[in-house]
């Protein structure tokens, strides 16, 4: 903590001369306020457009536009990427970017720095400023974080006389034994190619106490018993069929449909889904029950997910875009992002309040979540890591490798990264 608030420090230092600098690079003579587009994924529980109202109607002269790209993470990547690489001012003026990517926007020079003193970083969850950094300066502001949650059916479980398991062992069993007996099938997460599977290998390999990268983002460190025992535990329920078929075409919507529809014993999501399947009229509502993510010996490792917004370099209006920033990381904005769009906050009070926490008894376990979980590797060349450790790990969930191989394979490909 102190390191981080020394870190914090040296960027306000550094960074003082934001806004003098803004002005004099001629692109806002106009004070670099003005209306504005925020490009988004997919907002799966349609809460930005009325948020983004209260904005509209105080700020008539900076109007923001909300740009909805799709739902899955790397396409929405590819469009914003894209649309920075046109060359143009690009049409995003905000982007709501995700935890991930702010090394590779930072570096390739798409997204500008930002002064610290602006926005209200004390006010947050310890891990989520370093999403935020890099190279030692801020480039963009925490507006969601996210952990992985493991769901369960609390209904079936209670009859069974089971608690909700601790241990991938006991996962592994209830979804053997108990889940075919109420014609479910047992366990899933999201293992479609895409991030979100990225996201379900890291964790299986950090809860079995394995790395992928070293904390620099280049060193390869995945080859280890860990991985394997993460990676085969993954393959083992595909090729059991406690893990069923189907999962390997899921992503956040599709898994949360199948546990929302009465079709899974247990779902890996993240809080929203969650929130939105106890929600009234959802089939399993009163029925189900959320805890940490289980692993080899007692709890396991969450990815830290979430997303934070950043300014195109070539921002229309610079000043607005931070002023729309603050406005979205303010104590009630955040307050809806939690009751409106389901979504895990970024300051760390509204953990505590009582009236959240009665509304959203998750929120504990949530926050402890978020605290402990690991970040996704931080490269500039992020993007290709988790192309490679996708396109290997679905080998290893399909049976066309070992996981063995598969580890194997993943060193010598992210190595290969690396000396690019
Ligand atoms: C969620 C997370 C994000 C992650 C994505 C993967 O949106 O917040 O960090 O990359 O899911 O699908």
């Amino acid at each position: 903590m102190r390191a981080a608030g020394r870190g914090l420090l040296v960027l306000a230092v550094v960074l003082s001369g934001y806004v003098a600098s803004g002005t004099r690079s001629g692109e806002a003579a106009d004070g670099g306020r003005g209306p504005l587009t925020l490009a988004t994924a997919g907002d799966l529980t349609d809460y930005l457009d009325p948020l983004l109202r209260g904005w509209n109607r105080t700020h008539p002269a900076e109007k923001v536009t909300l740009v909805e790209l799709p739902d899955s993470a790397d396409e929405t990547h590819a469009q914003m990427t894209t649309d920075l690489r046109g060359g143009d001012r690009g049409r995003f003026d905000v982007l709501n970017i995700d935890v991930n990517w702010t090394s590779e926007f930072a570096a390739a020079g798409w997204i500008r720095p930002l002064p610290p003193d602006r926005f209200p970083l004390r006010s947050f969850l310890r891990p989520v400023v370093d999403t935020a950094t890099y190279d030692g300066r801020l480039y963009a502001v925490p507006y969601v974080t996210n952990a992985g949650l493991l769901l369960y059916r609390r209904d079936v479980l209670a009859k069974e006389g089971l608690p909700p398991p601790r241990t991938w062992a006991e996962l592994e069993h209830d979804a053997k034994t108990v889940a075919p007996k109420y014609g479910l099938g047992g366990y899933a997460g999201q293992f479609l190619p895409y991030e979100g599977l990225t996201v379900n290998a890291a964790e299986a390999v950090y809860s079995a106490g394995g790395t992928i990268l070293g904390d620099e983002g280049t060193r390869v460190t995945v080859d280890s018993d860990a991985a394997r025992e993460g990676i085969g535990f993954l393959a083992r329920g595909v090729r059991e069929g406690w893990i069923p078929k189907a999962a390997l075409t899921y992503k956040e919507e599709e898994s949360k449909e199948a546990f929302q529809d009465g079709r899974l014993l247990f779902l890996r999501n993240w809080p929203y889904a969650y929130a939105v399947a106890s929600a009234p009229g959802s089939k399993v509502a009163g029925k189900i029950g959320a805890v940490r993510l289980p692993g080899p010996h007692g709890p396991g490792k969450s990815v830290l997910g979430g997303s934070n917004l950043a300014v195109n370099t070539h921002a229309r209006h610079p000043d607005s875009a931070a002023r729309l920033i603050a406005y979205l990381t303010s104590e009630p904005v955040q307050r809806q992002v939690l009751t409106r769009g389901a979504l895990p906050p970024v300051r760390a009070a509204l953990y505590d309040d009582p009236a959240l926490v009665r509304r959203f008894p998750y929120l504990p376990i949530l926050r402890d979540a978020v605290r402990t979980a690991e970040p996704r590797p931080k490269s500039p060349r992020y993007d290709q890591v988790s192309l490679v450790v996708q396109a290997v790990v679905q080998d290893a969930l399909t049976g066309h490798e070992t996981p063995a191989a598969a580890v194997r394979r993943l060193a010598r490909e992210l190595a290969a990264i690396s000396d690019r």
